[in-house]
């Protein structure tokens, strides 16, 4: 069991990385977040200077230092939780990487060819002995031979909900068309960029879980884990 790759894609906030989460558990598989590893290009980019407030890239000296080896990126296991964390040139970043000034600007690194075989070269290298791995392009491009792909969808107005609470219990304040508006644009960049943009693999599983709990979710991969590959879950 231990070999098996299972990809998750979809569009943001439809809840991918808490269900891989709890599956990898479940499974005793590697979880692996391939969007932290784009957000942890943009938190170098930006520590670097290479990002202006309208979202222009210095495209030419964030490529020297990829090649030149200057942005060193690694899953760290963390002893005393046991869980996995991104650290970006040594230094834990995994709090960081999901700050608002991250989110807003990491669709437009993600856009980028060259940073986009980067993170593609690492997760080969964390995932290719077994995972499970959700982001945009995991089934179609990254794995596309791997064993189980699902396809996560949510009405947009009910993704923007989910991330309004999440930000609620954060403390952070923002209107709900605000966040449906980032939800959309979001939703937009990633299925429109010309490299490996968001789409349903032909062999993906779609999961529309706008009106499904998370025991629901869970039941229903049960039942595909049970039929795919006689796994009680
Ligand atoms: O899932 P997330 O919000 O942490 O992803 C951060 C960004 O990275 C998002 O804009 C989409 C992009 N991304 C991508 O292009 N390809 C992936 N496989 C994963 C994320």
């Amino acid at each position: 069991m231990h070999n098996i790759i299972i990809a998750i894609d979809g569009f943001s906030s439809t809840g991918k990385s808490s269900f891989a989460k709890l599956i990898a558990a479940r499974l005793g598989i590697l979880y692996l977040d391939s969007g932290a590893m784009y957000r942890a290009v943009t938190l170098y980019a930006l520590n670097s200077g290479y990002i202006t407030a309208d979202h222009t890239i210095d495209e030419a000296a964030l490529k020297a230092d990829l090649d030149a080896g200057k942005v060193e990126i690694a899953f760290v296991r963390n002893e005393e939780t046991g869980k996995y964390g991104i650290t970006l040139n040594g230094a834990d970043a995994e709090t960081r990487i999901r700050q608002l000034d991250i989110s807003g600007n990491v669709s437009y690194i993600a856009v980028i060819p060259f940073v986009r075989n980067f993170v593609d070269n690492l997760l080969h290298r964390y995932g290719e002995n077994g995972c499970i791995m959700d982001g945009r392009d995991i089934g179609t491009a990254v794995f596309p031979n791997a064993d189980l792909k699902i396809y996560m969808t949510a009405d947009p107005a009910i993704r923007a909900q989910r991330r309004l609470d999440e930000m609620k219990a954060k403390g952070e304040t923002a209107s709900f068309e605000e966040v449906l508006q980032n939800v959309k644009e979001r939703d937009y960049i990633d299925s429109h960029r010309a490299m490996n943009p968001l789409r349903k693999a032909d062999d993906a599983l779609e999961l529309d879980n706008s009106h499904m709990t998370f025991d629901d979710q869970m039941k229903w991969l049960g039942g595909v884990l049970k039929e795919r590959f006689g796994i009680d879950f």
